[in-house]
């Protein structure tokens, strides 16, 4: 069916498959919203959302409405399938407290634990116009002008309420997050998504990606933490260099993405594993080790980013890279560690090659039941 269900235990978006296209947007409240404001943006959210993401008109439509009115729904997807659109709402820190410290919205008390700012982390060229924001909704698809359409819709219903701070385009998802998709490739060509924390297992899930009971404020409780990185490929310098670096650089082969050394996909990854030089098959400095549960106190997390492309910069050079979304339970026992083992040109050699621009965390609340909104439970 081309229709993702919107109600349920967890939202939709996290662990139902990836689909092809995004559109992520941030939003920050204006100065002047009230509490009443803020519940009232969730709800008309919530009300879109569950008419975009089952194929049909935002309100009273986009043609069906009173003709001397603006229209309710702006109409690019009139005709259109569903095409598996999913709407994932998340709140950032700045909610709860503002950069002067202010509890706007009666919920500074609430904030979790979890929600704290990310570290700076070493190599960050953050651009503070392109981070944060006080929620955030990521709209998937396999078509993008149905994502493009959910986006523009929240936005034109969030009008004196709250506004883009900024929002990114993805294509091609860079992750497949269940057993029955294959693994896509990103924008250096390697195929990415092999090791990732499969949706399907309902397990792994419940360690690592859904919050639980007793893990903080119970409006929590069966949601999920959102890290999103804008991560720039240096793609000319990449495209530059040798197979065999490449390959030594992500730890993995780029045909078949198994791990250095073996011979298909799947094969285990094993770090202990040495050449008949005695010298480890998985260099030391690979992306694939720093990343691996065993170097992050069994650290993992359930990732599903889109590749980018933004035409060209000044220079010429493609704008490309990986718009990377990763869920978890607790960024600061997941992300954190895992970054912290990345970062800094001591440590992963894909560094020399990548650079993260824009930072987002945010605590996307569980899923709701008919007649409920998006986060209800923290007002
Ligand atoms: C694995 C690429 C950034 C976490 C991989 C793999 C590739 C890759 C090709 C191997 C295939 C796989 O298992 O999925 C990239 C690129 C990045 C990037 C090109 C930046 C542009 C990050 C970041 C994190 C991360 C920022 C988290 C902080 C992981 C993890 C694995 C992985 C946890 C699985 C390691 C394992 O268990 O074997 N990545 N990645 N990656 N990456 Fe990244």
């Amino acid at each position: 069916s081309q229709v993702v269900g919107f109600f349920g235990d967890h939202q939709a978006g996290i662990a139902t498959p990836a689909q092809d296209r995004l559109h992520f947007a941030a939003f920050d409240l204006s100065p002047v919203a009230s509490r009443e404001a803020l519940v009232e943006l969730l709800t008309e959210w919530t009300n879109a959302a569950l008419k975009m993401t089952a194929g049909q008109d935002v309100g009273t439509g986009a043609v069906t409405g009173d003709p001397s009115a603006p229209p309710d729904d702006t109409g690019e997807a009139l005709g259109l399938a569903a095409a598996k659109l999913t709407v994932t709402i998340g709140f950032g820190a700045s909610l709860f407290t503002d950069a002067h410290g202010n509890d706007r919205f009666g919920i500074a008390g609430r904030r979790p634990e979890q929600l704290a700012d990310l570290p700076a982390f070493a190599g960050d060229a953050l651009k503070a116009e392109i981070s944060g924001g006080d929620l955030c909704v990521q709209a998937c698809a396999d078509d993008p002008q149905v994502a493009v359409h959910a986006i523009r819709n929240l936005a034109r219903i969030a009008r004196g309420t709250a506004s883009v701070r900024y929002s990114q385009l993805g294509f091609g998802r860079t992750s497949s997050t269940t057993v029955s998709q294959e693994t896509p490739r990103n924008m250096m060509g390697f195929k990415d998504g092999t090791a990732n924390l499969k949706a399907d297992d309902t397990d792994s899930m419940n360690q690592h990606v859904w919050v639980q009971d007793g893990d903080g404020p119970d409006w929590m409780t069966g949601g999920s933490y959102l890290v999103s990185r804008r991560i720039r490929m240096l793609i000319e310098p990449w495209d530059s260099t040798p197979l065999t670096e490449q390959e030594r650089v992500i730890g993995r082969t780029k045909g078949a993405g198994a791990p250095i050394g073996r011979t298909k996909e799947f094969d285990p990854v094993d770090l202990d594993a040495q050449g008949s030089d005695g010298a480890p098959l998985i260099d030391l400095k690979s992306h694939v080790r720093l990343a691996h549960p065993t170097t992050n106190n069994g650290a993992t997390l359930l990732r599903r980013g889109y590749s980018f492309t933004d035409g060209t910069d000044d220079l010429g050079r493609l704008d490309a890279g990986l718009f990377f979304l990763a869920y978890q339970r607790d960024p600061r026992t997941q992300f954190v560690t895992i970054q912290n083992s990345l970062a800094g040109n001591a440590n992963d050699v894909l560094n020399e090659y990548i650079q993260h621009v824009s930072s987002g965390l945010f605590a996307c609340p569980p899923g709701v039941k008919a007649g409920e909104y998006v986060g209800q439970a923290l007002f």
